[in-house]
């Protein structure tokens, strides 16, 4: 599916974010579809270790800026010498728990510097822009799967944060008619890239499923905490539409080519469309690893929907994009990273 995407055409692409978890995914599937690409990230949230390992599976080192989305001048400067033809922004904070300890910091980094962004690409008459959104953007189901018609009310800060930016892209996109917004809500990331060079490397506790049963399986943390198993779900705990992480990487080198066809704002669910539960997920990670994953079940997480998945058919449709990886491939990769990295990208 990947050539039917690559129409030949090398872009030279500002990746916000490109040292972040789906970011660095995303820059490997760029450097092998032979696209330019510059990378801006502030690394609150990620190691520079990441650049040398990018060089060492694509053998190529990207051009990389220490640089916050919210500094205006840097990023004008930034943008005026890299001239980017498309910008996909990651840049963002991302735990829902914390966003509403510190709202304002969110509002700020999620809203604020998509703003700055904005500002930065018009200067030098960038007119391309894919964004990282969420599925948390449509709030509690009124029916699944959720199609992207589906009425949008967050719950948390969180999902406010991706919603107006969802609102600000939008807005400037009518105002600049020749542009093109592309709004990808990813539903449950997961997995790492096939070499376990590159992975997902939480600060601290984490706060998702997969990297929490990784690090157990590792033996970095002694058990998982269930959160509630009397939802009315097939074996009564949470299930999610988990999505590998490669697959998530490649559904931007399809948003890309599609934004550069025409202009206007389009939105697409990226998920599989097939939930899973945290028993399923546990089960396949255990069986993957070859290791037990030990676990409590405990009360339910404030603020958890009991399930949710994707309709992703219009990626299918108009981005001809479909994930291909399923969940032993998810485990077998994730098993691979934090096996060769019981640290993450911390010596
Ligand atoms: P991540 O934290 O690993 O990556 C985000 C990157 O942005 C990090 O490298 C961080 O250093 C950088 N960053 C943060 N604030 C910045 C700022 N002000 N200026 C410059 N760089 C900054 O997270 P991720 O999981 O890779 O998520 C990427 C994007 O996808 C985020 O916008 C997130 O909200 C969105 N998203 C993530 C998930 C998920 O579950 N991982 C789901 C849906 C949407
Ligand atoms: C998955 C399932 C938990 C941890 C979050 C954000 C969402 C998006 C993706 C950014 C649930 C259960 C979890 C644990 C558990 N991020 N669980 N024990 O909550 O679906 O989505 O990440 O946009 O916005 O809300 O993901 O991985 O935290 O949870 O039992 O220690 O695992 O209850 O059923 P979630 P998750």
């Amino acid at each position: 599916m990947r050539s039917i995407w690559y129409m030949g055409e090398k872009m030279r692409v500002l990746v916000t974010g490109g040292a972040g978890y789906i970011g660095s995914h995303t820059c490997v599937e760029l450097l092998a579809e032979g696209h330019d690409i510059c990378i801006v990230d502030s690394f609150c949230n990620a190691s520079p270790e990441v650049i040398n390992r990018l060089e060492e599976i694509t053998a190529v080192r990207p051009e990389v800026h220490r640089v916050d989305v919210r500094d205006r001048a840097k990023m004008m400067a930034v943008m005026a010498r890299y001239k980017p033809e498309a910008v996909i922004h990651f840049a963002g904070l991302k735990a829902v728990g914390e966003s509403s300890q510190i709202p304002l910091n969110y509002y700020d980094v999620n809203v604020q510097g998509t703003v700055v962004l904005l500002e930065a690409m018009q200067a030098v008459g960038c007119q391309h822009i894919v964004f990282s959104s969420s599925a948390t953007v449509y709030g509690t189901p009124h029916y699944l799967p959720y199609d992207e018609a589906h009425p949008c009310a967050p719950s948390n800060v969180y999902g406010h944060t991706k919603h107006m930016a969802e609102q600000v892209l939008s807005d400037w996109q009518r105002a600049n008619p020749e542009s093109a917004v592309v709004l990808l809500r990813y539903f449950n990331p997961v997995g790492a890239h096939s070499s376990g060079r590159i992975g997902e490397d939480p600060e601290g506790p984490p706060n998702n499923l997969m990297p929490f049963v990784a690090q157990v399986a590792v033996g970095q943390r002694e058990r998982l905490a269930v959160f509630g198993d009397d939802y009315d779900t097939p074996d009564g705990t949470g299930v999610r539409d988990y999505i590998h992480v490669t697959d998530l990487a490649l559904a931007h080198l399809g948003a890309l080519a599609h934004a550069k066809k025409g202009s206007g704002t389009d939105t697409f669910n990226i998920g599989t469309g097939a939930g899973y539960s945290v028993l399923e997920m546990i089960h396949a990670f255990s069986k993957a690893s070859g290791r037990e994953i030990a676990y409590t079940v405990a009360p339910r997480r404030e603020g958890d929907l009991p399930s949710y998945y994707a309709d992703p058919s219009k990626a299918r449709a108009v981005l001809g994009w479909a994930a291909q990886r399923g969940i032993a491939e998810i485990c077998d990769s994730t098993w691979a990273w934090q096996s060769q990295n019981p640290t993450g990208y911390k010596p």
